[in-house]
């Protein structure tokens, strides 16, 4: 039960809130209300650089620019439900100065002085609108500065601020009918407003110098009165509420107001002074039933105040509009042209990103990435080490401003220590001669002299000549042996010595032998032993003889055979 009536509660609450500020004013980054000089609420924690302002008093909905979105130029703030939307998105060169908007018919008007043009979109349900606007008028000498609309009767009203040839002028909502409203007498009209109540308008001029005044003249640009003629203001925007005039003044940094029906030329009050933030726009809190009390034309204005069915429905703030292109322009339903340096569906990446690798990136004049490389890198993207691989042979790389330089090791020189520094051998200690280089190798001497020494086995120039004699005497010694050999060899062909054994004629010898061996007895005692070539066949032999030694056997069985001989 509670939940519905503390709702309501909380809402009464809130509008009593919502109408208890008397002006609005955007400066800086902050979106302030004020009552009697006090500041009653700000609300600007998401914004940057806040300037123009208009105040719808039929849907009670603030309309802003912040110039340093990202995504949007102009946004409506719902003063009762406290929510931001991005109405229009941002385009890359826009200056708007001034915007309204009319409840009537839901179309929003703003001024862009860079392009010299007036723009619009309807904020009514289900209306096509280009998300940057649609062009109303576009210009040619003429600089559109502030606008303000006459919901009543359907016009336009906007300044122009060519000092060659300033005017105030108007149109239809569809830039029919245009007209110069005043164009004399007039110097810089930086802002303007319409005031239902007197079915007047009222403007603020920024005179040569430092002079400035406050105007004011009927609907059609007559009966021109000057309220205020006065010295050091820079008026910027000005509004008008029930019964007073406001005006940002950039001169001192205030807001000054100034009584509607105060006598020509009275003191203003100066409302409020900002010490660091300049106020851009302002807005008074002038309610429909104030304005529009006895004014015929303001009947459909009137209603639709009341007619709060009428107005939940009214308006349709378009969702994420200018959020499709973050960077770049829509180009149809959900296309984006991107401006240099931005690329993806919605121009949301920047083609700088992850592009450098040890630099810095941006965007040339052809909308290509660029990269300015950290010292010791190089290469379109930076990844490129300047010393790597760059110094050959083992050369240590340094850097000396960007460029490498190499320190070669012994035997290379050159820029990168790419050639090989040949040194002269002498003659007399090249042993051998290389002709491959891939198969020799360096050494060095204590003297640092780089000798160019062979070869492939490894050439010693002690050892192996070392080996080398070594090898020569070992082939000599081998030769005399040989030699010896061969002469020893010779020295035993001597004499062939035969054992005879005498027998009987008549008598058959006990063993018949074919290898007859003769024995001249005589030089038997000149004899060694060992050197008897006659040896009795082994089954002569006795058993107990078998197992002596050689010379013994020999012996024994050479007395033996004598002894036999001797029985025969
Ligand atoms: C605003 O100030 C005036 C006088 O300066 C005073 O009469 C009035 O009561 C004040 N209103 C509020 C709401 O404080
Ligand atoms: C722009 O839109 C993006 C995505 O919608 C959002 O994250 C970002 O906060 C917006 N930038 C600003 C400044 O509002
Ligand atoms: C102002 O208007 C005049 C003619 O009306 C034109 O010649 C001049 O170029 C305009 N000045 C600028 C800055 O556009
Ligand atoms: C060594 O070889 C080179 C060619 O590879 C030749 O010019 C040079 O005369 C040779 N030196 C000797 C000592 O043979
Ligand atoms: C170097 O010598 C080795 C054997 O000593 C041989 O197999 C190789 O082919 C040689 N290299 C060149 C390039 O001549």
């Amino acid at each position: 039960m509670c939940k519905t009536k503390c709702l309501f509660a909380i809402l009464a609450i809130t509008i009593n809130l919502v109408y208890s500020w008397d002006i609005a004013i955007t400066t800086g980054d902050q979106l302030e209300f004020y009552t009697n000089q006090t500041k009653t609420s700000n609300e600007g924690i998401r914004f940057r650089d806040l300037t123009a302002l208009a105040y719808d008093a039929v849907h009670n909905m603030l309309l802003f620019v912040d110039k340093q979105n990202d995504n949007a130029s102009i946004f409506s703030y719902n003063l009762l439900t406290k929510k931001y939307q991005p109405l229009v998105g941002r385009r890359s060169y826009e200056n708007i100065q001034g915007l309204d908007f009319d409840p009537v018919t839901g179309k929003m008007f703003w001024t862009d002085t860079n392009e010299r043009s007036i723009y619009w979109i309807s904020l009514w349900p289900r209306s096509k609108n280009n998300i940057y606007g649609n062009i109303l008028l576009k210009m040619d000498n003429e600089i559109p500065r502030d606008i303000a609309v006459d919901s009543c009767r359907g016009y336009i009203y906007w300044t122009n601020t060519n000092i060659t040839k300033p005017t105030i002028e108007r149109a239809r909502f569809d830039g029919s009918e245009r007209s110069v409203v005043v164009d004399s007498d007039i110097h810089m009209p930086v802002s303007i407003a319409i005031d239902q109540q007197t079915r007047r308008l009222y403007w603020a001029d920024d005179k040569e110098g430092i002079h400035y005044s406050i105007e004011s003249s009927d609907l059609n640009g007559k009966d021109r009165k000057r309220i205020l003629v006065g010295t050091y203001h820079q008026p910027n925007a000005l509004t008008v509420s029930k019964d007073s005039i406001y005006w940002v003044d950039w001169g001192f940094k205030s807001v000054w107001k100034l009584s509607k029906t105060a006598p020509v030329n009275s003191e203003p009050e100066e409302l409020i002074a900002f010490t660091n933030e300049v106020p851009f726009g302002i807005v008074a809190n002038y309610k429909i039933a104030d304005q529009t009390t006895n004014v015929d034309e303001c009947k459909t204005l009137a209603n639709l105040s009341e007619n709060k069915a009428l107005l939940n429905e009214s308006i349709n703030i378009p969702q994420d509009v200018g959020l499709f292109c973050l960077h770049g322009v829509k180009t149809g339903m959900s296309a984006c042209k991107c401006s240099p340096g931005y690329t993806g569906e919605r121009c949301e990446i920047s083609i700088c990103q992850n592009f450098c690798f040890n630099g810095d990136c941006r965007v040339n004049s052809k909308g290509q990435p660029e990269c300015k490389c950290k010292n010791g890198f190089t290469g379109p993207r930076c990844t490129t080490d300047i010393c790597s691989l760059y110094c050959l042979n083992g050369g240590e790389c340094k850097l000396d401003n960007d460029n490498a330089i190499c320190t070669c090791p012994l035997g290379f020189e050159g820029s990168r220590c790419e050639t090989r520094k040949i040194v002269q051998i002498t003659p007399t200690a090249e042993p051998c001669n290389c002709t491959k280089e891939e198969n020799t190798t360096k050494s060095v001497d204590t003297s640092n002299v780089y000798v160019e020494t062979d070869c492939s086995p490894g050439w010693d120039p002690i050892r192996d000549p070392i080996l080398m004699v070594l090898g020569i005497l070992c082939g000599l010694l081998c030769l005399i042996c040989a030699l010896l050999i061969t002469k020893i060899l010779h020295l035993r062909r001597r004499p062939r010595i035969k054992k005879r054994i005498i027998v009987n004629k008549n008598v058959t010898p006990l063993t018949a032998r074919p290898d007859q061996c003769e024995i001249t007895i005589e030089n038997c005692c000149n004899m060694n032993i060992c050197e008897t070539p006659c040896f009795e066949p082994r089954n002569a032999i006795r058993p107990t003889l078998v197992d002596s030694k050689p010379g013994k056997e020999d012996r024994r069985n050479l007395i033996a055979n004598m002894e036999q001989d001797d029985i025969y």
